[in-house]
């Protein structure tokens, strides 16, 4: 009813059916063609705590793991969630970043970034998607933040990052750091010493960050960012990667003391 989809007499109407049949309340709901498989969902995920997205809410629907948490993909990355507890989580202070790294554009990284912290977030942890695609960033879109200062404003100095962190009412416990003003000078601005002490700031409020990066192969940036990080997750897709690529860039990643704690690739 708070949601607005069901009036009081068609409540009544529910209880009423579901005490003569003996159904739950949202079988009977749907017998009575009263409620939608998708209500049903959504009120499930209010009652277990489990945030979820309407379909008509304004996030882009590439974030699977909120609009459609049943599906085959989002089992996935919940599997992807479990080995990194194991293998990154648990390595414990010092690592709460994870760089989401791949050679070229278009392999997933952003997509993947984003879901995943959608996945760790519904586990109640306090969650941060950071954009450091200082070049073609996209967090800011398919979190529905329009454009805003960010990381690049926060690195310049003009901007104190609490206040560019922005909340996502409807994902409890995520958050997202947006890139920002598109600077002339991404490298430097990545590479500078503030960046590290950002980190170690904001592990002190989250408890996973999960960092976006522009392609590897076309620019520092993303060895960069994983070096501050400490930790990286590779990103392959299939029929679209170059396997030299890929492994060039796990190699350069090694030689800066990244610990590369795994890797994916996204076979859709
Ligand atoms: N596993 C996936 N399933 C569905 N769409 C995907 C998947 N991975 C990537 N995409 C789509 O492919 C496009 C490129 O992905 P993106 O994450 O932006 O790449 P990158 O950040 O590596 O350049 C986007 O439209 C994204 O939604
Ligand atoms: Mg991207």
């Amino acid at each position: 009813m708070d949601a607005g989809r069901l009036s009081a007499p068609e409540v009544e109407q529910i209880l009423r059916f579901q005490r003569e049949r003996g159904l739950r309340f949202g079988e009977s709901g749907r017998a009575l063609g009263l409620l939608t498989e998708d209500d049903v969902r959504f009120a499930l995920s209010l009652q277990f705590d489990y945030p979820y997205l309407a379909p008509e809410s304004e996030l882009s629907h590439e974030l699977v793991a909120a609009f459609r948490p049943q599906d085959q993909t989002v089992e996935q990355l919940r599997s992807l969630r479990s080995q990194l507890m194991l293998r990154w989580f648990s390595i414990g202070t010092g690592h709460k970043g994870l760089t989401i790294v791949s050679p070229d554009t278009r392999e997933g990284r952003s997509y993947l970034a984003a879901n995943l912290a959608i996945v760790f977030s519904q586990m109640g942890e306090r969650t941060l998607v950071v954009d450091a695609d200082m070049r073609a960033p996209r967090q800011h879109l398919l979190f529905g933040l329009g454009q805003r200062s960010g990381l690049s404003d926060v690195l310049a100095g003009r901007a104190d990052p609490l206040s560019m962190i922005a909340d996502i009412p409807d994902l409890k416990d995520l958050a997202v750091l947006p890139a920002g003003t598109i600077p002339p000078n991404p490298q430097e601005l990545l590479g500078r010493p503030a960046f590290s002490t950002l980190l170690e700031a904001l592990g002190e409020t989250f408890s996973v960050m999960i960092i976006d990066t522009p392609p590897a192969g076309a620019c520092a940036d993303a060895q960069t960012v994983a070096a501050h990080a400490g930790a990286a997750l590779l990103v392959a897709r299939q029929g679209t990667s170059s396997m030299p690529r890929v492994a060039r860039l796990s190699q350069r990643l090694r030689e800066f003391g990244v610990s590369l704690v795994g890797s994916v690739l996204n076979d859709t």
